[in-house]
């Protein structure tokens, strides 16, 4: 608990949301701010030191090479990138998942006018089986997108089933980690994957407006995206001479990387953030997370409370969505506002969304509320 602040005496079990900065990510925005109050401190270096470190620290979280990761602000920069870079031909589909958040959706949407198509997948239980996919895909089927863990029902997806199923039938598979990585680990090696994007300020405890996406080499390099961004066309030089015109070919993942790429007031802390989990320790921050999980569905259990998230650990993660009568779902969140607890309420359910900041104490909070409403 100490490496973050103190949440203004409050539980903040809304990870799902907002990630809170750890105290660490705040000094580092702080030198971030003390900089551009004194610009003298900001060096020519900093301009490709702060992205080269972030990026570094993004791949040592996912097992992948920093060459492949691609900076950006959000989720949805990735699948921006994929929507509009890869070469459609008029009759491709595309397939979803009915429920997944909007940000996996609306980037497929908007290609209708080059003849693709979105085709939804209903999901018997919260998220798509293997076998559903296989029996939705179609010859047109070009590619399928889906979170990692959906945010409306904390269910996980069987990553290894699905990513299987599109590496056997040749159809790009496209993760959306945004409600996954930092509370869960994961390994680019295990898995065939076409992208995985994902934003910074959930689970990986960044600020607003942050997020990276990892695109498979030869998907990258096929992809129609004609970024001519000078600063990073400077890449291994310096700022004292580039008025050199010629294009590079060798910037890798860094040529896709949204532009103002040292963006040092939200890469800096995010850079620190990412760090941070790292030094702690990707593993022991899924045991523990796993261990709030287990506690506060245990102690759920015992309210009049319904969970909606899967139980079982290979389908569940650190989301945990609970239902009753509207009524009662309004009155628990008023309760639990007053009782200095935060979490979400989200499509007529109460989501919690507990990370390893928070302890079994701020888990008790919670029940202590909801036992309240059911007086
Ligand atoms: C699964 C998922 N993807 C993406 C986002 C946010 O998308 P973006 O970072 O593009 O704004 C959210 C936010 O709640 C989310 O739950």
């Amino acid at each position: 608990m100490s490496d973050f602040g103190l949440f203004g005496g409050r539980s903040w079990l809304n990870a799902a949301h907002q990630g809170p900065l750890p105290n660490v990510a705040i000094e580092a925005a702080r030198k971030a701010i003390e900089q551009k109050a004194s610009p003298n401190l900001i060096s020519d270096d900093s301009f490709f030191s702060v992205p080269h470190r972030l990026r570094e620290a993004l791949a040592n979280l996912i097992g992948a090479s920093p060459e492949d990761i691609i900076l950006g602000n959000s989720a949805t920069y990735g699948l921006d990138l994929l929507a509009n870079g890869i070469r459609w031909s008029a009759g491709d589909e595309v397939l979803l998942v009915d429920g997944d958040f909007p940000a996996d959706v609306f980037p497929w949407l908007v290609l209708k006018a080059r003849g693709v198509s979105v085709r939804f997948i209903k999901p018997a239980s919260g998220v798509v089986t293997a076998e559903e996919l296989r029996g939705k895909m179609s010859p047109r089927t070009r590619l399928f997108c889906t979170s990692w863990v959906n945010s409306f029902n904390g269910h996980a997806i069987d990553l290894q089933a699905v990513s299987n199923v599109c590496r056997h039938t040749g159809v790009y598979f496209v993760l959306n980690a945004s409600q996954g990585l930092g509370a869960k680990c994961l390994n680019m090696t295990d898995f065939s994957m076409s992208a995985l994007t994902c934003c910074g300020y959930k689970w990986l405890c960044g600020p607003y407006g942050t997020g990276f996406c990892w695109i498979a080499p030869d998907l990258r390099e096929s992809l129609q995206v004609n970024h001519g961004y000078w600063l990073a066309m400077q890449e291994g030089g310096s700022l004292a001479h580039m008025r050199d015109y010629s294009l590079r070919s060798d910037l890798h993942a860094r040529s896709f990387d949204i532009f103002c790429t040292a963006n040092f007031l939200n890469f800096m802390p995010w850079t620190a953030s990412i760090e941070h989990i790292l030094a702690k320790g990707t593993k022991r921050i899924e045991e523990y997370d796993d261990e709030l999980i287990s506690y506060l569905i245990a102690e759920l259990r015992r309210t009049n409370f319904q969970v909606v998230s899967p139980e079982d650990r290979a389908s569940r993660s650190a989301i945990v969505v609970v239902t009753a009568h509207e009524r009662q779902v309004n009155r628990a969140a008023a309760v639990l506002a007053d009782s200095g607890v935060d979490i979400a309420v989200r499509e007529g359910n109460l989501r919690f969304s507990p990370h390893f900041y928070n302890s079994r104490w701020d888990i008790d909070r919670a029940i202590d509320a909801l036992f309240k409403v059911q007086r």
